[in-house]
């Protein structure tokens, strides 16, 4: 049978030491994305914060639908945010990096495991009280997520669950995201 997703993720992920800097593990998630069945598998599990998250299932239960919009977080969030998005029937919103997006928007500055960095989210993107699935690769620190809730909260949105690929545990993002819920297909 099947290998288990958590499983399958692990066997293609590829460990880069000392990228992009001196003592960054990297993990290079490309080969995950360039194999079609963990690729389908993965945006599943993506699509499905519910099954693992009883936060999301309250939420899911008491409003008969999961979320109303998908948010990626440039770059690799992009890949996976619009595929789950067009799974689910909703839109997909990019958070995107400084200077990209060409009208009004909320910013937000955040520490990033290597540097700093910038956010921005079109001020028109998200509607006031609507449910937002926040997707991205890689957990790390969650400065970067931690950046992206703080955007579509600024803007009255709800955040009801992030989905990242790979949750680093060691690095605290989690408990940096608390008391937002994190569904993670392979903590490591
Ligand atoms: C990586 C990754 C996450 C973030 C995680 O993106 O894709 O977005 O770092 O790190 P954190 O939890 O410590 O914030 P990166 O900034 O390298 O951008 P890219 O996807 O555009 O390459």
């Amino acid at each position: 049978g099947e290998p288990p997703l958590d499983e399958l993720i692990a066997s293609l992920t590829v460990d880069v030491p000392d990228h992009p800097e001196p003592g960054i593990l990297f993990r290079d998630l490309t080969p995950v994305f360039a194999d079609g069945d963990a690729f389908r598998r993965m945006v599943e599990g993506l699509a499905a914060p519910a099954a693992s998250d009883p936060r999301a299932a309250a939420v899911a239960e008491s409003a008969g639908r999961d979320f109303d919009v998908v948010v990626g977080v440039e770059a690799r969030g992009f890949l996976l945010a619009a595929v789950v998005a067009f799974d689910r029937g909703v839109g997909v919103v990019p958070v995107r990096k400084a200077g990209k997006l060409p009208r009004e928007r909320v910013v937000a500055d955040y520490a990033l495991e290597y540097g700093t960095a910038t956010l921005e989210l079109h001020a028109d993107s998200i509607r006031a009280g609507s449910r937002v699935l926040v997707v991205d690769d890689v957990l790390a620190t969650g400065g970067t997520l931690g950046a992206a809730i703080e955007l579509v909260e600024r803007l009255g949105g709800v955040v009801v669950a992030v989905s990242v690929v790979v949750e680093l545990t060691a690095l605290g993002g989690r408990e940096r995201l608390a008391p937002h819920t994190v569904h993670a297909l392979w903590a490591t």
